[in-house]
């Protein structure tokens, strides 16, 4: 659009962020904290393209995902899409290897792209930290990948901010066949809504499955309350005409749940209304939500066993989830997390009367290797000025021919204003 001067404005795409560096430095730092956590219990990193197949989606993601995707035909006549997840390129990658000795735990962290309606912690474009486990079917593993989860929020400091909330695909397939709702692809994606729209639409929605009033009435009353592990069997005794046959399915997912608490204090719930939007998955499913609930999940994931059969005709077990940036920002700002936890300390080392470089590159080195920020100013200015650039940092280093002389640093904190002269040993004991 040309304006009245005639410059040209491009504007940035709706739902897309940028990201300035005082932001990306702790981006950065989070992403880093996140893979270590993954890597600290054994899972390998991989990556994969940004463009795929839109068959790959096709197959088993849902049709709200394929809706939502950046998709096109490509000079070559292919139907191909940006990728809106992670998980089918991983078991593209699993099956494409065969026999891989199992158990496999992986982990990606790609950019994913979804034409979603932008809002408060959604956008077009996302980063998606993603792990999974393949090749074991067992609560432990269950337990294993929710303990991952839980591990990187807490590491991030968010302990006691979140809660994790479970339920079983398998379990609530059984529920609705028991009410003689038999659309159980259309019900999971009418209960996925639940907490988005009105009791009226809800109930017009199952209305349209041919569920009665009476059932209906049944489905609200246990999508509305969140239960402890232990009250499940209550309420599920009450509701089921047949208990019993579900009743080793109840057992896995209180053991999951009791597994799940060796890993991390916070709340784990029981949530009948979590059943993922996505359609692969076909057991244990669950969300992470802040407490207040105010803001959408911070992270999900299920079990998923069938895909790997529907692209490879293997049968692989696999269980997994994911976790966006923009949840997570929004909730670490929030708590006063942001800057606080995730920033490393910088020094900003002002380099005085173009004096020999040799000693201000060692100190800054020396800074470096412990894991801290140091930029040097070699711009030859006057002492305010370089000062004036050293204002984002956490201490100014000041270098001129004395301290050289003297083999000393002088120290500035940027924030007190405070200012000391060390001896060059004790400065990098103070580091
Ligand atoms: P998902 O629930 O669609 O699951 O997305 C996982 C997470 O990605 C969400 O909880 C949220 O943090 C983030 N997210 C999703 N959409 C957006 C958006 N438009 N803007 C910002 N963040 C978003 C999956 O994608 C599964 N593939 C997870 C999985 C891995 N299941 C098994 N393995």
């Amino acid at each position: 659009m040309a304006d009245s001067d005639n410059k040209i404005k491009i504007e940035k795409i709706k739902g897309f962020r940028d990201h300035y560096p005082e932001d990306m430095e702790i981006r950065h730092s989070i992403f880093t904290r996140i893979t270590e956590t993954a890597e600290d219990f054994g899972y390998k990193r991989i990556d994969f393209p940004s463009l795929e197949y839109l068959d790959l989606y096709k197959l088993k993601s849902g049709s709200e995902l394929v809706n939502q995707t950046f998709s096109f035909v490509d000079k070559g006549g292919r139907e191909v899409t940006m990728i809106p997840e992670a998980t089918p390129s991983t078991v593209r990658l699993l099956t494409a290897r065969k026999g891989m000795p199992k158990p496999v735990r992986w982990y990606s962290f790609p950019k994913v792209w979804r034409y979603e309606e932008p809002q408060e912690g959604r956008f077009r474009e996302h980063y998606q930290f993603n792990a999974d486990l393949f090749g074991i079917d067992s609560a432990k593993v269950d337990a294993e990948i929710i303990g991952l989860a839980t591990s990187i929020l807490d590491s991030l400091g968010l302990s006691g901010i979140y809660e994790i909330n479970i339920n079983d695909r398998y379990l609530m397939e059984y529920i609705l066949k028991d009410l003689n709702i038999n659309d159980i692809n259309n019900a999971f994606s009418i209960i996925d809504k639940y907490r988005k729209i009105s009791r009226d639409s809800f109930v017009e929605m199952f209305r349209k499955l041919d569920a009665n009033d009476e059932n209906i009435n049944k489905i609200i009353d246990f999508l509305s309350e969140k239960l402890d592990m232990n009250s499940l069997p209550k309420k599920l005794k009450k509701l089921l005409n047949n208990y019993k046959n579900i009743e080793d399915r109840i057992k896995r997912i209180q053991e999951t749940s009791e597994y799940v608490s060796y890993y991390t204090q916070s709340t784990i719930n029981f949530d009948f209304s979590v059943v993922r939007g996505l359609s692969y998955y076909t057991g244990i499913v669950f969300e992470a939500f802040d407490i207040t609930g105010k803001l959408r999940a911070i992270l999900g994931g299920g079990r998923y066993n069938n895909l790997a059969t529907l692209l490879s005709g293997e049968d692989i077990p696999a269980i997994g989830f994911a976790l966006g940036d923009a949840v997570i920002e929004l909730l670490l700002k929030r708590q006063n997390l942001w800057e606080r936890n995730m920033r490393k300390v910088s020094y900003y080392v002002c380099v005085l009367n173009d004096v020999n470089p040799e000693y201000p590159i060692t100190i800054a080195q020396k800074i470096r290797k412990t894991n801290k920020i140091a930029s040097l100013d070699f711009t030859g200015r006057k002492l305010p000025a370089q000062l004036k650039s050293a204002t984002d940092f956490d201490y100014s280093i000041i270098i001129g021919n004395d301290e050289i002389k003297n083999n000393s640093v002088t120290l500035k904190n940027m924030k007190t204003v405070e200012q000391k002269v060390l001896s060059f040993d004790d400065f990098i004991k103070s580091l």
